[in-house]
């Protein structure tokens, strides 16, 4: 069954790692679409998805965290849901945590079993083998 990464992404960066998530994922012959919570996706058609945000003032980005609260009661239920949050400092415990732990209550809420979280500090030295590695995790995991 096709997988459903579903970003909200402001400047481009959760998308990026949400683009490099895709492209690994096909690589392995696994269906799999992107799309953004502007986009109003159809969950029903997912049985698994990879839920992506940023962080916004040490916490989950108030656009997703609306868009999960307006969904219809338990609308994630038996759904297997992999999180992804990016940030800006270099440290997990400067807003990504605080992200990733108000993103996982949320689904969690809703009725989603969650795979696995990953958290990408944009500015840490070596992001781009930090994203790599978290692509390999969570396309391990889906
Ligand atoms: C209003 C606002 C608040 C933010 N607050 C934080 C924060 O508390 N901690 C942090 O590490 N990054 C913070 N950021 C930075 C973004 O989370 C970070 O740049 C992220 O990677 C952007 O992802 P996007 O390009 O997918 O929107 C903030 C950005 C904005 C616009």
């Amino acid at each position: 069954m096709t997988i459903g990464i579903i970003v909200h992404s402001k400047t481009g960066h959760t998308l990026q790692v949400a683009e490099q998530l895709k492209a690994s994922l096909s690589k392995a012959g696994r269906p799999v679409v992107l799309v953004r919570i502007e986009d109003k996706p159809d969950f029903d058609s997912f049985e698994t998805l990879v839920l992506g945000s940023h962080t916004e003032g040490f916490a989950l980005a108030a656009e997703m965290a609306a868009y999960l609260n307006a969904l219809p009661s338990k609308a994630l239920n038996q759904k297997k849901v992999a999180l992804l949050i990016t940030h800006a400092f270099p440290l997990h415990a400067m807003g990504g945590n605080q992200a990733m732990s108000g993103f996982k209550n949320l689904v969690e809420k809703q009725g989603a079993k969650v795979l696995n979280e990953e958290i990408i500090d944009w500015s840490r030295p070596g992001r781009d083998r930090q994203i790599e590695a978290a692509v390999g995790r969570m396309a391990g995991k889906l």
